[in-house]
């Protein structure tokens, strides 16, 4: 049965756009029942109309505390039938008051290695920190921020003399591999969490061997 999830979104949606297009092609055996949205003028919500998704736009201004806000998301997530929450580009800090509704299932999708360069803007903490090796991380969400345990994620090198925006668009194209990638899990329920360390079962692709590993700048001949 398709997981029934809910998207929170702030912006251009992009990540939600690789959800219901991984929907539509019949690779991810999900639902997105609502979208969420704290901006009114969001893309995102265009996506969702377009896909025939319902949405809803909760101000944050609207509510003095951040506990009320989320008590009202809570509520529309769960008259949607929502299991999973997925974070996709929402700008917001999350209480406890979600997480004890959703617990070990809210993720979020962070555009660096967890846990470097977390908060806004990792894309360009990583370009001007000079980094090799860039990336993004889907995780489960706790009460800090971009915390939680760590599910998977990517590696991006970084170009010579690229900018950041150059680099933005790279790790976005892994983005929407890794959600929708960790949302079939959830649908599978294939992960489990000791601790910090989530277990996927019944991996189906052989672990990466041992000798394969992204070196950047790429190693030269006899080295
Ligand atoms: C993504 O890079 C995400 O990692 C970050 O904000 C961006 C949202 O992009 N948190 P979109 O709204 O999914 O296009």
């Amino acid at each position: 049965m398709a997981l029934p999830i809910g998207v929170l979104i702030s912006g251009s949606g992009s990540n939600l756009q690789s959800l219901i297009d991984k929907i539509a092609e019949g690779s991810l055996d999900a639902s997105i029942k609502l979208v969420v949205s704290n901006k009114a003028d969001a893309y995102g919500l265009e996506r969702a109309a377009k896909a025939g998704i319902a949405t809803r736009v909760l101000k944050h201004g609207d509510y003095s505390r951040r506990e009320e806000f989320d008590a009202e998301m809570v509520d529309a997530l769960k008259a949607a039938g929502v299991k999973v929450v997925v974070m996709a580009g929402f700008m917001r800090i999350i209480t406890s008051v979600l997480l004890k509704a959703f617990p070990e299932r809210v993720i979020n999708i962070h555009p660096a290695l967890l846990p470097s360069f977390p908060g806004v803007d990792a894309q360009g903490q990583a370009c001007t920190h000079g980094v090799k090796i860039a990336g993004c991380s889907v995780h489960f969400v706790d009460e800090g921020m971009d915390s939680g345990a760590v599910i998977q994620q990517a590696a991006v090198p970084v170009f010579s003399g690229e900018d950041r925006d150059a680099l933005q668009k790279r790790i976005l194209k892994m983005e929407h591999r890794i959600l929708p990638q960790v949302v079939q899990w959830l649908s599978q329920d294939r992960l489990s969490i000791s601790g910090r360390q989530v277990i996927l079962k019944k991996a189906t692709v052989d672990q990466i061997h041992p000798d394969n590993c992204l070196i950047n700048p790429p190693l030269e001949a006899g080295f």
